[in-house]
């Protein structure tokens, strides 16, 4: 609605951003270089980050850039994952039927690990998102799935991503043989005013603009309420751009900004 006001070929502020247009912050280019060490050793990973800050995001910048005829990546994101399914995914995405019963199931996703390693020469990474709705039962299955070959060599990487509570709940005394095999473990933190700034920019010039619309008090307010995390700076954005096409503005002051905050967003 407001792309022909302002003249953009794309929409800024969304989702569905080709992984090579995204903010490339320097934080994000550390996790992806630790994330790329975990897939070439074989390593467990946890990535934790607060909600909204560009996890999953990362992860698919991650998985674009690995070479598939090298690695095989198998992502599951089920807040509701129980080990059953966790097989049952795990085998659809490797073109399998499950067989019913976990155990089998374990054994057949072991099985053809071994063939696509052996064989291929494919190694596999498995990445489950949303990890921090994981129940304890679904944690302790995690585990074993590194057991396999009994721990002399990891048959897989393995990474872990979830909000932040994923690490206060991996710290307790009872998940202490889980968090003993984690190899790497990283967090993605907010953007600073500077980087809140780089993001809206980027944002902006996917969209196709070159004047700036945001005035740098708008932005200051924007980094305020938003805390510097990529999703609620997307949203008061792109309410912004939604007021100011209806009110025909072509720049974006603090003043806007605040209105909209608090009429629409607070
Ligand atoms: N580096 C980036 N460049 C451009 N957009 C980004 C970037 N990081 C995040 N975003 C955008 O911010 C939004 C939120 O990111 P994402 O879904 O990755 O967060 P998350 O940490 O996985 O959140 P949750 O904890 O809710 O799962 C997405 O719409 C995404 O497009
Ligand atoms: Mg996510």
């Amino acid at each position: 609605m407001f792309e022909a006001f302002y003249g953009m070929t794309h929409t800024p502020f969304s989702r569905d951003i080709p992984t090579e247009k995204l903010y490339d912050s320097p934080m994000m280019q550390e996790i992806l270089g630790r994330l790329k060490y975990t897939a070439e050793r074989q390593l467990f990973a946890v990535l934790t980050g607060d909600c909204g800050t560009g996890k999953t995001t990362t992860i698919r910048k991650f998985v674009d850039r690995l070479d598939d005829g090298q690695y095989k990546v198998l992502y599951l994101s089920d807040s509701k994952l129980t080990p059953r399914h966790f097989y049952k995914g795990l085998l659809e995405q490797l073109g399998c039927e499950s067989k019913f019963y976990r155990g089998d199931a374990k054994r057949q996703l072991h099985r053809e690990i071994e063939l696509m390693r052996g064989i291929h020469g494919v190694q596999p990474v498995v990445v489950v998102d949303e990890a921090h709705l994981l129940d304890r039962e679904m944690l302790e299955e995690v585990r074993f799935l590194l057991n396999f070959k009994m721990d002399a060599q990891s048959p897989m990487s393995l990474i872990l991503v979830g909000q932040s509570e994923l690490w206060d709940r991996l710290r307790l005394q009872s998940f202490t043989a889980i968090r003993q095999r984690i190899d790497i473990q990283f967090k993605l933190g907010h953007y600073d005013r500077a980087q809140s700034a780089e993001y809206i920019a980027m944002h902006l010039q996917y969209s196709g603009v070159t004047e700036q619309i945001f005035t740098d008090v708008a932005l200051d307010e924007i980094h305020r309420f938003s805390g510097g995390a990529a999703r609620i700076i997307n949203k008061i954005c792109t309410h912004c751009l939604l007021y100011g096409a209806q009110n025909r503005h072509r720049i974006i002051d603090d003043h806007m900004v605040k209105r909209v905050i608090e009429g629409e967003l607070s």
